[in-house]
């Protein structure tokens, strides 16, 4: 009874206090239910998918590394692309056609492996690992798949720090405009916009036009939208092109060049 009677007065202070914090409340109880998720399903494990992939695949082939990674997140938690997604991808690098590729979040390899199939032979993957154990196992299963250092490269290190450093990764070779053609996040979903950003900053999106496809997991619709708020009012070098429950496929080019937007 005295409970109540002391609790009373502090209702409204309360509420105050609840409604002001809804939003991380909200996105605490996220946290929460991905945290049971995990428990129930077990953690996604970097280095029983690389011994799973390497052991199973047969080496030199890109398609059967693919298909082993299929596999295995049929039975295991899996932080690879889905099919639905991947497939997504397929289809952009198809038509954009890009030589000059970034990836932000390597994981175990399986999306670089995707995306070092579809470019012509003189291309070139850069791709970005935070975790440098990833990294290395990542690295491997792209050597596995039968790629070449010529054609790709793990950096580890998170994107925040790569960006700043990628000019020098990105040599110009002959016959391709500078730049690079095309981006794949797939990272931290709260790093995309101010990544994007970066990389317009230090001028490395190639200024007639460089496609930036970013994947969407877990995140709330609006929290997406959010984001794709602000890359609409940039309209002077962005447009959002392709706009999908898996991926956005955002479009940039610079002012000076914008015709065939
Ligand atoms: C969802 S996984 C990427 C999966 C990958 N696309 C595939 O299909 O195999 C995300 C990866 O990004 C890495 N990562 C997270 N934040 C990062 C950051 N800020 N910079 C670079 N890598 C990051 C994580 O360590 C993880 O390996």
């Amino acid at each position: 009874m005295w409970l109540m009677v002391v609790s009373v007065p502090l209702l409204p202070a309360v509420l105050m206090v609840s409604t002001r914090f809804r939003v991380k409340a909200s996105a605490l109880c996220r946290r929460a239910v991905a945290w049971v998720l995990r428990l129930v399903r077990g953690r996604v494990c970097v280095r029983s998918t690389h011994a799973f992939v390497f052991s199973e695949c047969t080496h030199g082939r890109a398609d059967s590394v693919l298909e082993t990674f299929d596999l295995y997140a049929k039975t295991h938690p899996s932080l690879c692309i889905s099919p639905q997604t991947a497939e997504a991808v397929g289809e952009v690098m198809k038509r954009v056609r890009p030589s000059r590729v970034l990836e932000l979040g390597t994981h175990c390899g399986y999306t670089s492996v995707h995306l070092l199939r579809l470019l012509p032979p003189a291309g070139r993957l850069i791709t970005v690992e935070l975790d440098p154990l990833t990294a290395e196992l990542g690295e491997e299963i792209i050597l596995v798949a039968g790629f070449k250092h010529t054609q790709f490269q793990v950096l580890t290190s998170s994107s925040a720090e790569a960006i700043p450093t990628l000019r020098s990764n990105l040599e110009p070779d002959e016959g391709s405009s500078e730049g690079l053609d095309l981006v794949l996040m797939d990272h931290d979903p709260e790093q995309y916009l101010q990544d994007l950003l970066a990389l317009e900053k230090e001028e490395l999106l190639r200024p007639s036009g460089c496609s930036v496809l970013l994947i969407h997991r877990n995140q709330r619709a609006e929290e997406v939208r959010g984001i794709l708020d602000q890359i609409r009012a940039r309209v002077d070098c962005f447009c959002i092109r392709t706009e999908l429950q898996v991926l956005t496929e955002v479009f940039y080019q610079r002012g000076d060049s914008q015709r065939d937007r």
